[in-house]
């Protein structure tokens, strides 16, 4: 029988072993998802720590639950290894190994490169090799296939190759792994069918495209469209503060257009392993064909002055009250990249600590997710979040608007805030009739604000423009 119709139907009787290169917060979810479909999976990681941890069902990632991988285990469809030798047993491999930047902003494919070697060793006849990692057009083609195929096997006849990139978004509560549509492009015809037929049981719906260039060439387009839209929020931030109107206000009232506007929020900057990573490789690549890819540009430089502008708003913030940077304490509310989740990976609250820092300014932090974390050799420890701390802050920087956190008495006992998300009037009754008085940290209305600026203390503000519009943000 031919090797494409072996795995065809091994896949139909679930009689397949499915090897995972690289266990992190996209592997280890794919494998829980392809053992739930009835597959074996055998995971690979280089690191020691993460497969011991695995095996004795602690899982290190948070969508993962130990309960979901205890489920996993004790049905005997899942097991780690560092021993790469071992992916010869699979019948399928799916590689989901980090692709970061080097010092100068240019893909780093040493991970992919490395797990390409591994599985080349293991390379066996019938075997379907799919690429998840997101990376440049071409990388399949160009560094994974002659590799492969330097050991004699060919593509779409002894082994299978595809790219599928991984649309994972940890946190999210409705799409997970299962339920995201899953694009996939194959080397050639039978590459597409194969690796298809082997997705098939573990994910709801597939989306076959012609080339593997398509797909890794998807993956990239929807991460660069985020980010280019949140680069236009993000100005659209910075004009606002410049005429004083409050740009949640405008994006929100915007939204209500039923069709052709697609709602974007400014923030602190780009964070986590995808959005502020991803545009580059397509950039990288296309600066090789002579072309500049202005949109990318344009937007990664906004998004990245972002943490700047916060630090300016707070250095204004003080000088409201007679205060500088330096010397003042800051407390900076959530240091993950985005709410809900434990990743501090390339999250604007590491550029914010450190710019305030920089200024003189004693920074601690408060992150429910993020107990401690290291930053250029230094530790940083979470605060607990209580009135006390929040009174002794200068200024409270609200950086990630985790939906734990008790923002009425963020709201009650901080002296100053800079509320980067817009954490403390979202999901209020009252969107944009709530403002924050800055002298006695309570509520003003809308109407007042605009009028006289009397906050319900009785105490008279009327704060100078600058404050005003720091408070719109
Ligand atoms: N995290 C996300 O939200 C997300 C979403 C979509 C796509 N992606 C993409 O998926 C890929 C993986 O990202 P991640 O967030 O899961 O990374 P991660 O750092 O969480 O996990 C990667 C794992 O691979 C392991 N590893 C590294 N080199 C290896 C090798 N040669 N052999 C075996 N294991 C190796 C690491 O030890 C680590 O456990 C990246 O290309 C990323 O851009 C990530």
């Amino acid at each position: 029988m031919a090797a494409a119709d072996q795995l065809l139907k091994k896949a139909e009787s679930r009689d397949v072993l499915f090897g995972i290169v690289g266990l992190g917060y996209v592997g280890l979810p794919l494998a829980v998802e392809l053992a739930n479909a009835g597959y074996r999976v055998l995971g690979f990681d280089v690191l020691q720590r993460v497969v011991t941890g695995l095996n004795a069902g602690h899982s290190h990632v948070k969508d993962v639950s130990d309960a979901q991988l205890e489920a996993i285990r004790r049905a005997g469809r899942f097991e780690a290894t560092t021993d790469g030798s071992r992916l010869r047993e699979a019948d399928a491999i799916s590689i989901c190994v980090p692709t970061p930047l080097s010092k100068f902003k240019d893909p780093d494919v040493s991970y992919i490169v490395a797990a390409t070697e591994t599985v080349k060793k293991a390379l066996r006849p019938v075997q379907a090799i799919v690429l998840e990692s997101t990376t440049y057009p071409g990388t399949t083609r160009e560094i994974m296939l002659p590799a492969l195929e330097s050991t004699g096997l060919k593509v779409g006849k002894d082994f299978f190759l595809a790219f599928s990139p991984e649309r994972v978004d940890p946190g999210n509560p409705v799409y997970q792994t299962r339920n995201t549509p899953k694009v996939v492009g194959g080397i050639t015809p039978d590459c597409l069918r194969v690796v298809c037929a082997l997705y098939q049981p573990a994910i709801e719906t597939l989306v076959p495209v012609s080339t593997t260039e398509v797909a890794e060439l998807v993956k990239l387009l929807e991460n660069t469209f985020r980010s280019v839209n949140i680069g236009l929020a993000n100005e659209m931030a910075i004009v606002c503060d410049k005429l004083g109107v409050d740009v949640w206000e405008v994006i929100d009232a915007a939204a209500t257009k039923p069709f052709g506007f697609m709602k974007f929020s400014p923030g602190p900057g780009l964070g986590g392993h995808c959005i502020p990573i991803d545009p580059h490789y397509l950039a990288w690549k296309m600066r090789g064909l002579n072309y500049k890819t202005r949109f990318i540009d344009l937007a990664g430089e906004l998004n990245t002055e972002m943490p700047a502008f916060w630090v300016h708003k707070v250095g204004e913030a003080l000088n409201q009250h007679s205060k500088a940077v330096r010397g003042s304490t800051v407390l900076v509310l959530g240091v993950a990249y985005k709410k809900d989740i434990d990743d501090l990976r390339e999250s604007p609250a590491l550029d914010i600590i450190k710019l305030l820092e920089q200024q003189g300014a004693t920074v601690a932090y408060h992150d429910p997710y993020v107990p401690e974390f290291e930053e250029d050799g230094h530790r940083h420890a979470s605060v607990p979040l209580t009135a006390n701390t929040l009174a002794r802050a200068d200024c409270v920087v609200i950086v990630t608007d985790h939906s734990s956190v008790d923002y009425e008495l963020v709201r009650r006992q901080g002296r100053m805030i800079v509320d980067t998300r817009n954490a403390l009037r979202r999901g209020k009754g009252h969107r944009y009739r709530e403002r924050v008085c800055r002298a006695g940290g309570r509520r003003l209305s809308g109407g007042d604000w605009e009028r006289s600026h009397l906050c319900r203390c009785g105490r008279a503000e009327n704060p100078p423009v600058a404050a005003k519009r720091s408070a719109h943000l």
